[in-house]
């Protein structure tokens, strides 16, 4: 029997920051992010909503939803790229704040295919003992780990978090059909963050400003569509699903171009895909789990439903996975 998403809970900073508000710090218009991004605002953290705060509040609601107690949950695993802190996880953080004392906590380091990777997992540990409750969140604050001065970069990412409470079911029919993931190191150095300057003697000290995401847009941009394209085909191949059977679609909102050119070269229809990248921005992990809790409760998913995801991020890594709702 795998795994079954038993609720799901999203939390996103308080504070909107506009399109407009962002030609006051940066060389951009609003009219240029719309056009190429399709990303209308986004959430940013203020003083306190770490991302460990952000993933406790998610996992509460999905807590909620799942009619659970954190106590019963025996794995949490954080799926991020903004932790708090290196160590101790920002798993271990939230660990603490919602008391989910039984469980063992640890972070997942795969960018936004990130919260896949660990639906994956939890699937597979439930497959290998069906009692096991888990935490599965995407929880990220990007927004701290930005060069604000890069046009390239900052417009296109937010904060948030998503969490998704995974256990077995007594309907054998429900839960994780398949998953078809990926990665590929080669290609690192087209997104990356620039941690450290004496981590790694290929990236230039003059480039340091703090922690931050570096990319090539234009080239991300390719290999993400054909790799979501790749990744899903084969996934139906594997599953042997039609694509017409799909009820919904709920994607990495990158952005909204992306995803269009996406939806076009799988045929899909418009209606079927789910999308909030113009509200969000890029949130990395946390934009699958924040785009399933809202498809969810705006009741949007129902029972019996196949519901498929596709990510992709740094790495480069990519995915995807469909779930028997
Ligand atoms: O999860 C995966 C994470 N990464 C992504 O999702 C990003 C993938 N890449 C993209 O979506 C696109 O490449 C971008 C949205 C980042 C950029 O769009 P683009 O059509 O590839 O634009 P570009 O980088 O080729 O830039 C076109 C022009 C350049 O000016 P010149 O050289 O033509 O004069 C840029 O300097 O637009 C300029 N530009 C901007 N202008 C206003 C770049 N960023 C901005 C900006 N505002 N924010």
């Amino acid at each position: 029997m795998g795994g079954v998403i038993l609720g799901t809970g999203s939390a996103l900073p308080r504070r909107v920051v506009t399109n407009k508000e962002l030609e006051k710090i940066v060389d951009t218009s609003d009219e240029w992010i719309r056009a190429r991004t399709g990303i209308k605002q986004r959430h940013i953290s203020s003083e306190g909503e770490y991302t460990y705060v952000l993933a406790s509040r998610a996992a509460e609601k999905a807590l909620e939803m799942a009619g659970m107690a954190a106590a019963e949950i025996d794995l949490l695993v954080v799926a991020t790229i903004s932790s708090h802190m290196l160590m101790p996880s920002s798993a271990c953080f939230v660990q603490r704040e919602i008391g989910a004392n039984k469980a063992f906590a640890y972070d997942i380091n795969a960018a936004c295919s990130g919260f896949l990777y660990g639906l994956d997992m939890a699937d597979h540990y439930i497959r290998a003992d069906s009692s096991k409750k888990i935490l599965v969140i995407g929880a990220e604050t990007l927004s701290g780990r930005l060069n604000w001065d890069d046009r390239n970069t900052c417009i296109l990412f937010g904060d948030g978090a998503g969490a998704a409470v995974v256990g077995a079911s007594d309907n054998t029919a429900r839960g994780m059909v398949g998953s078809n993931h990926f990665s590929d190191g080669s290609l690192w150095n087209l997104l990356y963050m620039h941690t450290a300057e004496s981590c790694n003697s290929e990236i230039k000290v003059e480039d340091w400003c703090g922690a931050h995401i570096v990319m090539e847009g234009k080239e991300v941009f390719k290999h993400a569509v054909k790799a979501m394209e790749d990744a899903v085909r084969g996934l139906l191949a594997k599953t042997g699903t039609d694509l017409a059977d799909v009820t919904m679609v709920v994607p990495h909102q990158a952005n909204v171009r992306i995803l269009n050119n996406l939806m076009e070269r799988l045929e899909l229809s418009k209606e079927k895909v789910f999308i909030n990248a113009p509200l969000y921005g890029n949130t990395s992990a946390a934009s699958i789990p924040i785009a399933l809790d809202e498809a969810n409760r705006n009741g949007r998913i129902k029972e019996g439903d196949l519901v498929l995801f596709c990510a992709f991020g740094g790495g480069f890594t990519w995915g995807a996975s469909l779930i028997k709702w």
